[in-house]
């Protein structure tokens, strides 16, 4: 194994690199290795001032996080950085963090131990722990506030956003951003600093005094916002307020067990699961190592609604060409309109400057007729979902488009074997379900059909992660992972209501729960038409004789669609408030008399486990039937496309962690009540119950395979 850490000389600057690919983690090795070679440079009486540098294309991108797993399985002991980072503070000669690429977690509070910094143009530092379900474990919250002042402080580890080099001058974390030779400025820097003195981090404390209490409690309430349900952020603001009244070495016990109790928490075990999870979902078993993913230059888009929109801002946001079709000047105009909203929205809020504006909207070519699409290196069909329309475009698009093309289908439930049947070239035919609003939404379904080449599939894997998604790959059947799953979780909902749970207090239930928002205030958004359509199309799958909603059709033939139609499941306001609609109570409770339900008390609980418990089940079966690769992909599914807590690790991980046994008895209980034909628990569920296997343990088994 090549050495983790190196120590080289250029005249009287040590030199130490980091060499532990491909982030420079703090596996074990590395700090006992920056250690010796500090305490080694020391001693070289040549030595006047000392660089620690990254290898490779960044500085330190944190603690090695596998080695946390470890740590709560009782095969490691608990963090042992802090002490080195003590070392490396007191070393007599300076010492010169040159940091490029990412200073992150671990990394950025070894830095913030050395005397100076000095970055790259483009480095980027950040305290990134919550979002693994922890708080800097090292002094992060004890450095940070003296450097950057509290308020920063919080921020950055509350949140857990980098910020960028120039900033991070700026506010007193960095010294000096090189442009040019990296190394070279930062030998030039040591030189400059080597004879002045080392000042201390830990010593530094005017920015902690006079911080009012109002700044902890403001934060504390952002907190609960921003990161509704989770403990991490405000483990972090808590240790922050320690530094602002305890001396150095108390406020890092106290983060110390801080630190402790979060990563021992169920909720570090579920984001750091969603943090191998992203990673995960890329990688395809059974692809050829050498596939090649197509490149993809020009796309073009059919449909300019909702959806097709979306997708086109996608393109343009990464800076592929697109055209737009529709079938109408009218049509064509709105949609370009909620486009330039969308945009003009992002530019109000500072995220987008004008200019980048206009090159966006440069790059969309609204029309309505095929011209350019024979150029187009992919074409998205996104129009309403009806089987006969996709087939007719898809006829369409194989004839006009280069033999090479790409031919996608963004439905969110239908046959993708079926509409490819109607080209010459199934090969080439890929579903890529985007989920709205497209433009924002992180999730990219993409649904393999059984002739889907493997190029093809690796393009669109590709194409997600250039649009900055993160792609999931689903086999083909009604629905896919995701709306194969949420069909039983919206059922659930439907029948709580005519069993006599308010609207309100399931919506309520599943938000409390952790769901972005409850189901029946997601149809009243997306529309309750959607679900309406599906239904209708559905109809002849049905078994008979099995209970079907019915007051969801019942709102739709009324005409009440949701948010666009100013009543739904609830009423709403100009502003598109919701407020609890007498109409639909009344509405609920007399089909539930005239269809003899019977009406009842439901608690909080129920609401959840029936709702939740439908999506596990049904996720059992899509991994049985090999339409997710693995369980944490309808995780990640859930987590990016369905507003499942990600605290919370995505349904199969929670399944988890409640324990199989446990849901499968539940499961066992509404069998009992409401019938096998909804409520027959998955085989797989069973099985792994019976075994005293997880989910999670199953996607190990698959991957040592
Ligand atoms: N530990 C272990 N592995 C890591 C890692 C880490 N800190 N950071 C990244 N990796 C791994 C990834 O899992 C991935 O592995 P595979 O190739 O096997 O999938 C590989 O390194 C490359 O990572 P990415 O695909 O994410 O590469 P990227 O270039 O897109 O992003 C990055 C690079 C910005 C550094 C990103 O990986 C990242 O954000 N990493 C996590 C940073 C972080 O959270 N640090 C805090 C750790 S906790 C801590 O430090 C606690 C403390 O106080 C001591």
């Amino acid at each position: 194994m090549a050495e983790l850490v190196r120590l080289a000389q250029l005249g009287d600057v040590a030199v130490i690199t980091i060499d532990n690919p491909p982030v420079n983690a703090l596996s074990p090795g590395v700090p006992e290795g920056i250690d010796a070679a500090v305490k080694q440079a020391v001693a070289d009486a040549q030595v006047r001032a000392i660089i620690i540098i990254g290898a490779g294309s960044t500085f330190i991108a944190g603690a090695d996080i596998r080695e946390f797993g470890k740590i709560v399985a009782g095969e490691r002991p608990k963090l042992t950085l802090l002490p080195y980072l003590l070392n490396i503070e007191d070393s007599p000669k300076p010492v010169v963090m040159a940091i490029h690429g990412q200073a992150l977690g671990g990394g950025l509070e070894v830095a913030m131990a050395g005397h100076y910094r000095v970055l790259a143009p483009k480095a980027q530092v950040g305290q990134p722990e919550v979002k693994l379900g922890i708080i800097p474990g090292a002094a992060g919250t004890q450095r940070l506030p003296r450097l950057a002042g509290v308020v920063k402080a919080l921020e950055m580890c509350a949140e857990g956003n980098p910020i960028r080099a120039q900033e991070a001058v700026e506010l007193g974390i960095a010294d000096k951003v090189i442009e040019g030779d990296f190394l070279g400025g930062a030998v030039e820097f040591a030189r400059a600093v080597a004879e002045k003195p080392a000042p201390k981090t830990r010593e530094r404390n005017e920015k902690l005094k006079g911080v009012p209490a109002a700044v902890f409690q403001t934060a504390r309430e952002q907190a609960r916002q921003k990161a509704r349900g989770m403990r991490a952020p405000l483990a972090a603001i808590e240790a922050i307020e320690a530094a602002t009244r305890l001396d150095f070495f108390a406020g890092c016990e106290e983060e110390a067990r801080l630190f402790n109790d979060c990563l021992f928490s169920s909720e570090a075990q579920a984001m750091i699961h969603v943090f191998f999870g992203e990673r995960a979902v890329g990688k395809i078993p059974g692809l050829p190592k050498d596939v090649k993913p197509i490149e993809i230059r020009r796309a073009a888009v059919i449909g300019a609604g909702t959806m097709g929109g979306g997708i086109a801002m996608n393109y343009a946001n990464a800076g592929i060409p697109v055209i737009v079709k529709e079938t109408t000047a009218e049509a064509l105009e709105r949609g370009m309109a909620i486009i330039r909203g969308n945009y003009a929205k992002s530019a109000a809020k500072g995220k987008l400057s004008q200019e980048a504006v206009e090159q966006r909207m440069a790059l969309i070519t609204p029309q309505v007729t095929y011209d350019g699409f024979e150029e187009a290196d992919i074409i998205t069909e996104a129009v309403f979902e009806n089987m006969a329309l996709k087939k007719r475009i898809f006829e369409e698009l194989d004839k006009m488009a280069k033999a090479d093309a790409i031919l996608a289908t963004n439905t969110s439930t239908l046959d993708i074997d079926e509409i490819a049947a109607v080209t010459s070239r199934p090969a080439m035919v890929i579903g890529t379900h985007f989920f709205s609003p497209a433009n924002v939404m992180r999730l990219l379904e993409v649904v393999r059909g059984k002739a889907s080449s493997p190029e093809v599939i690796a393009t669109a894997m590709a194409l997600g992660k250039k649009l900055g998604k993160v792609a999931v790959l689903a086999g083909n059947c009604h629905g896919f992972i995701g709306n194969r799953m949420v069909a039983p979780y919206f059922r659930e909902a439907y029948f709580l209501v005519e069993e006599g749970a308010s609207v309100e207090a399931l919506n309520q239930a599943l938000y409390d729960f952790g769901m972005a928002m409850g189901p029946l205030a997601v149809e009243d958004l997306a529309g309750l038409d959607i679900g309406w359509a599906i239904r209708k199309e559905r109809a002849a799958h049905l078994k008979p004789g099995v209970r079907v909603p019915l007051v969801a059709d019942k709102l739709c033939e009324q005409g009440r669609f949701g948010q666009k139609s100013g009543r739904g499941w609830s009423r709403y306001d100009e502003n598109r408030k919701a407020s609890a609609d007498p109409e639909t109570a009344a509405l609920i409770e007399s089909v539930a008399r005239s269809a003899r339900i019977e009406r009842r008390q439901i608690s909080n609980g129920e609401i959840v486990d029936r709702c939740i418990y439908a999506l596990i089940n049904e996720g059992a079966r899509v991994l049985e039937d090999g339409i997710a690769l693995r369980a944490v992909d309808i995780d990640i599914t859930y987590i990016y496309g369905y507003g499942f807590p990600a605290w919370r690790g995505g349904p199969m991980f929670f399944a988890d962690t409640v324990g199989l046994p446990k849901v499968l008895a539940r499961i066992e209980e509404f069998k009992e009540r409401h019938g096998a034909d909804l409520w027959e628990p998955a085989p797989l569920l069973k099985q792994l119950a019976a075994d005293g296997k997880t989910f999670k343990g199953l996607d190990k088994q698959k991957e040592q395979r």
